[in-house]
């Protein structure tokens, strides 16, 4: 019998390929940049499954160019670049990657904080430039970190695993979700509970970490930037549109907030104009989850997705299970 048919939007890591190429004939987009849309098109039209990653968008118009399509495996834990209703009509099973990358995001949350907060930016810049003419007492000073309130919102894994660094640090926690944390969760966390506005007007360092739903896009825009303190920094390791890009370069320009540090864009890999050139944000290209070992583990992860479904299981980490019921 044939091998079923793959098509992976990226050559992947050594290891989840082999395991791929056990099962599959794989045809793997081998070139540096993202496939462009007629050429994803295209290599769909044969295939009975999909890797891909984030950057591509899996919509009624794929899925029609894909017939005999059973599943999406999104290296990813998000997957708001997949329609999983237009997914679930065709039976086209959905898989993403949760729980492996919690840490490695939530070390570069903490990465970003600590960063924006002192500033090491613009001391490796000064360094560099051969300009620095030595210490001095009132050179780039930052806010501290330590001792100061850390507000988070969304508080699933990775904000639980965000939540669980600050200790060190001595700070006090309070977050908002749409589900409050049971309280055996919330005391092991020392997270307090509040309304959202509650935690925007009470928090040193707001961090987001919430998905990108309808109801998360804009969930920060100029009314929830107006709460923050003036001495207050935004994090965000979610989904860019979760911020309004525009109001909070208004934010910044009027010195509503102090700072921010963002991994994600509203339009990547566009950045608004407002947001370059300015001392007090930092701009990281979406790598909050790219460490060799994560990247690795969450390719392996879709590759398992794409085995089981074709040995007669259920795929583990199916977003839309009802898609494998009988046709
Ligand atoms: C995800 O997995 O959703 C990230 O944005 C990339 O790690």
């Amino acid at each position: 019998m044939s091998k079923p048919k793959v098509f992976s939007t990226h050559p992947l890591f050594e290891a989840p390929r082999k395991l791929l190429d056990e099962h599959f004939a794989v045809d793997y987009w081998d070139h540096p940049e993202r496939p462009p849309r007629n050429e994803l098109l295209k290599r769909v039209a044969d295939k009975d499954a999909l890797i891909c990653l984030l950057t591509e968008k899996i919509n009624d118009e794929l899925l029609t160019a894909a017939p005999k399509l059973r599943i999406v495996a999104n290296v990813a834990v998000g997957f708001d670049n997949v329609d999983v209703a237009a997914c679930t009509q065709r039976k086209v099973v959905v898989s993403n990657t949760p729980g492996v990358l919690d840490e490695t995001t939530a070390d570069f949350a903490w990465l970003l904080l600590m960063a924006v907060a002192r500033r090491v930016l613009e001391g490796d810049q000064l360094v560099r430039s051969g300009k620095w003419t030595g210490w001095n007492l009132d050179q780039l000073c930052g806010a501290d970190v330590w001792g100061k309130t850390l507000g988070l919102l969304g508080l699933g894994r990775i904000g639980r695993a965000v939540a669980r660094r600050s200790r060190g640090f001595g700070m006090r926690v309070i977050y908002h979700d749409t589900v409050r944390l049971p309280a055996e969760v919330e005391k092991e966390l020392h997270a307090e509970f509040m309304e959202r506005d509650a935690v925007l007007a009470q928090a040193d360092f707001v961090s987001l970490h919430v998905p990108l739903f309808p109801e998360t896009r804009h969930l920060m825009s100029a009314p929830q930037f107006a709460k923050m303190k003036p001495t207050a920094f935004l994090i965000n390791a979610s989904r860019g549109p979760v911020v309004d890009e525009a109001a909070l370069v208004a934010a910044l320009d009027a010195r509503r907030i102090a700072g921010a540090a963002l991994d994600v864009f509203e339009n990547e890999p566009k950045v608004h104009p407002g947001l370059v050139g300015r001392s007090n944000v930092i701009l990281a290209p979406h790598m909050a989850s790219a460490s060799i070992e994560t990247r690795t583990r969450m390719a392996a992860m879709a590759a398992e997705n794409v085995i089981a479904l074709f040995a007669g299981r259920r795929p583990p980490n199916a977003v839309n299970p009802e898609a494998l019921e009988a046709k």
